[in-house]
């Protein structure tokens, strides 16, 4: 057991000491219709809950390689540039098939990321008005909606995500999904979600992904959700 903990120690040193010599940002982003979002705020924002290295890596590098990616399929495949991205993904059978798997990874990873970053900041508060009373009615409040929701989260096999979807009533459910699917390939809208990929928290919480969703509730941004909750009663919501 020492053996194993030791080596386990020296691999997260070597990650840790390898991403601090990395630049910010690792490549440029290729020209191309997709963009990357900035951080609407400071990496080291989140912290302690996450650190700003882990908002670094996953932000610069992860999300990039995503947009990066579909700059690279659209140069063959003009047109997944000029369409709405919740359009693409609720039909992709719609997409050619030579780019079909590659689109589903990383056209929902940037659908993904994009929610991701808006929905965190410094946090603290908690939902308010018709969003409150929406948490309430369909998710049993708040206590049982942070058990559900970090239930659903810890339940994913390896890679994925879990969401609150609502629908254009306001209706709200728990959704888990793989890899980098979302619940805007079935045609529905995601109000928010968390990233149970070991990259969003293997630098500060190793294999503890249940500390880490439940740390997450400390820099949920309420009022973000709660426009993002308006928004979908309103049709306007996208990705
Ligand atoms: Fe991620």
């Amino acid at each position: 057991m020492i053996h194993l903990s030791r080596r386990h120690v020296l691999t997260g040193l070597a990650t840790v000491v390898a991403a601090h010599h990395l630049p910010s940002v690792a490549f440029a982003q290729a020209a191309g219709p997709f963009k990357l979002p900035p951080l609407p705020y400071a990496p080291n924002t989140l912290e302690p809950h996450i650190d700003a290295r882990t908002m670094e890596i996953h932000h610069d590098r992860h999300h990039a390689a995503y947009v990066n990616n579909m700059n690279g399929f659209a140069k063959d495949h003009p047109t997944l540039g000029q369409r709405p991205i919740v359009e693409i993904l609720a039909k992709l059978s719609d997409v050619p098939d030579a780019v079909r798997t590659g689109v589903r990874n990383n056209l929902g990873g940037h659908a993904n990321h994009s929610m991701f970053w808006e929905i965190m900041g410094p946090g603290g508060g908690k939902p308010e008005g018709e969003l409150a009373a929406a948490v309430t009615r369909d998710l049993g409040g708040m206590e049982k909606f942070q058990n559900d929701f970090n239930g659903a989260g810890g339940r994913v096999f390896g890679s994925g995500w879990v969401f609150v979807t609502v629908t254009p009533e306001g209706r709200l459910a728990i959704e888990a999904k793989p890899n980098q699917d979302t619940p805007l390939m079935d045609g529905k809208r995601v109000l928010m979600g968390n990233d149970v990929w070991e990259h969003a928290y293997y630098l500060n919480y190793q294999n503890r992904r249940a500390d880490y969703l439940k740390a997450c509730w400390n820099v949920v941004n309420w009022r973000k959700v709660g426009e993002r909750y308006a928004a979908a009663k309103a049709g306007k919501l996208t990705i």
